[in-house]
């Protein structure tokens, strides 16, 4: 049985997965809105991670006897300023993201809860990888600078990664 203190720590960061999720698809449709459809669906793509990184925590609570609750979610901004600002914003949040994950490790570690150690450690692990990615591509914008042509051809490439469920809801006419 999950402690109360970690199952409200963990519903926290539902929200902030949900939160992640809203905040990347919001960028998806200022991206789309541009014409920079390969950028909209690298952003998609990662709204649709942040759904499933907040089912992992909804199931592992409730695996644990405890009750997954959700709670509001904030809106997140609609404009960037440029392609750049976003990514930087998106590397903004994963960072804060980050922290709250390493809240929840101290957390786990104060309250001796093993298992939640081990559940978090996956996002520890998953967090690295984001922080790198968006770092990645911030410096993949910085060398586009003003082309048009370079910016359309990183858009090309981060189109590569599609959104499964946006993908599917598409073709189905949805
Ligand atoms: Fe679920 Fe991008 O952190």
């Amino acid at each position: 049985m999950i402690n109360k203190k970690i199952e409200e720590a963990l519903n926290k960061q539902i929200n902030e997965e949900l939160y992640s999720a809203y905040l990347y698809m919001s960028m998806a449709s200022h991206f789309d809105a541009a014409n920079l459809q390969g950028l909209g669906n690298w952003m998609k793509t990662q709204a649709e991670e942040e759904m499933a990184h907040a089912y992992r925590f909804y199931h592992y609570i409730n695996e644990r006897g405890g009750r997954a609750k959700l709670g509001a979610i904030a809106a997140p901004p609609v404009e960037w300023a440029s392609p750049l600002k976003a990514f930087q914003d998106a590397l903004e949040h994963e960072r804060h993201i980050t922290s709250c994950i390493n809240a929840l490790m101290d957390l786990a570690i104060s309250e001796k809860d093993h298992a939640t150690n081990l559940m978090l450690q996956w996002y520890v692990n998953e967090q690295v990888e984001e922080e790198a990615i968006a770092g990645e591509i911030i410096e993949k914008i910085k060398l586009v600078g003003d082309s048009g042509q370079a910016l359309y051809l990183l858009d090309k490439e981060l189109g590569v990664r599609v959104p499964a469920m946006a993908a599917a809801l598409t073709a189905a006419g949805e």
